[in-house]
């Protein structure tokens, strides 16, 4: 469930009509639901009760420091792949207690920057990273808690794109070496092993691979608590799907949480996880306006001001966005559209054929559960603005990131010296 929804003919972020805030912000503008996200959390976090677990939000689903103080307020913690990411997690309030630092290419800078902040847990992907964190906190004199990343070779998730968990996959290590590695990092005087993590792919709509994967995991913390060596904690990552509002809807958090507690029934263990779409997803929106309508034979094509710089899930994952008009559509019968970007690229094309009420230049539109994967995957791609972000609460909106203007870009750059113009 969201704050999205039509009151008196006009579509609505909780209280908020989202065409003022177009028309005061400008178009396109990405605009989340505070009470969605904190409903997502809950609903996510309670599922488990009484169990005790970590929710930590995977902050590269939607980076926004408001949106993560949201979160952080709730208690949530935070999974991220950058230094950037931590220090974001840190600036919205998130306790580094409660930060994973998960991702397949840290950094020596960014290890040391991780174990310096003492952050919860870093998740090990390969020998070589486990050495240079052995290294790093050597020479920092501190022993930083770790798990170690399994790929258990079970495939799933929306897209190709997308999915991570199989065994030729970039990501973790396989199961006898995740073994061999945990046993190496318990040995290690420089490091505090104390998991094992898991993450399969995003957008997952069915619970088998999920609950396959959670078996493996829980049979390695079997295996190694049986031959004496200590486990506490174990992370089985994000990954399950979003209602995209054209297709089943994928399991909910209850069923999920239902399976998880089935897998680790009677295991003592502390569980983390590390959703990302499930909370931002539907707690966002991207705002647009028609442009042009392109007449031409067959199907008009809508000419919108947002484009794939904004919104690139559709060109780079073929994803499906539910559009809808910010005024509802009286009885007029729906048309089949193209919906289009200005970007010079054919590309740009949110949609084909689609089905929408009948639209026309300066009217807006909403692209739905643009709240993950939207703004944080924007790019300046054709000197476009990066759109602005928009906070609302109750009946109440801030701007929480301001469009990035030309001026912004252009400031960062510098020509020649041979290049100046006499
Ligand atoms: N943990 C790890 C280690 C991950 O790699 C990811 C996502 C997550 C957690 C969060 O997964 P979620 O709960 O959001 O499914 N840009 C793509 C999605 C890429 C996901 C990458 N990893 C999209 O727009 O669909």
């Amino acid at each position: 469930m969201n704050h999205f929804d039509y009151r008196d003919g006009e579509f609505y972020c909780e209280g908020v009509r989202l065409a003022d805030i177009a028309e005061t912000v400008g178009t396109p503008v990405y605009v989340y639901s505070s009470a969605t996200l904190e409903r997502h959390y809950d609903v996510f976090k309670n599922a488990f009760a009484p169990r005790e677990v970590l929710v930590a939000f995977a902050v590269k689903a939607n980076a926004n420091l408001a949106v993560l103080a949201t979160l952080a307020r709730k208690g949530a913690g935070a999974d991220t792949v950058s230094a950037g990411e931590i220090e974001r997690a840190l600036r919205a309030g998130v306790p580094a207690s409660r930060i994973i630092f998960s991702g397949v290419g840290k950094t020596e800078d960014e290890l040391a920057f991780a174990v310096g902040a003492g952050v919860h847990q870093i998740n090990v992907e390969s020998i070589a990273e486990l050495e240079t964190l052995s290294r790093c906190a050597a020479a920092l004199g501190a022993k930083p808690a770790i798990a170690i990343r399994v790929n258990p070779d079970v495939g799933a998730g929306g897209h190709e794109k997308i999915s991570t968990g199989k065994g030729d996959a970039k990501f973790g290590v396989s199961i006898d070496q995740a073994l061999a590695l945990y046993r190496r990092a318990h040995a290690d005087p420089h490091l505090a092993a104390k998991g094992l993590a898991v993450h399969i792919g995003s957008q997952i709509k069915d619970l088998a691979p999920l609950e396959a994967a959670f078996g493996v995991l829980r049979g390695m913390a079997e295996r190694l608590r049986g031959d004496g060596v200590s486990i506490e904690r174990l992370d089985l990552g994000g990954g399950l799907g979003v209602p995209y509002f054209h297709e089943p809807d994928p399991p909910s958090p209850a069923e999920y949480a239902a399976m998880v507690l089935r897998v680790f029934d009677g295991f003592d263990v502390s569980l983390a996880f590390e959703p990302g779409r499930m909370i931002a997803g539907n707690a966002g929106v991207l705002l647009a306006r028609v442009i042009r309508l392109q007449e031409r034979p067959g199907r008009p094509i809508l000419v919108l001001d947002a484009g794939m710089n904004d919104l690139i899930r559709p060109a780079i994952y073929d994803a499906y966005h539910d559009i809808k008009p910010l005024k509802q559509a009286q009885s007029a019968p729906p048309k089949a559209y193209d919906v289009v970007g200005p970007i010079c690229e054919t590309g740009d094309t949110f949609t084909r054929n689609r089905s929408l009420p009948e639209l026309r230049p300066g009217d807006l539109v909403a692209f739905l559960t643009a709240g993950a994967y939207g703004a944080v995957m924007a790019s300046t791609y054709n000197a476009r603005a990066l759109a602005p972000e928009v906070l609302v609460r109750g009946d109440r909106y801030e701007i929480v990131r301001r469009r990035w203007t030309l001026e912004d870009q252009l400031a960062l750059e510098r020509t020649p010296d041979w290049l100046e113009r006499t």
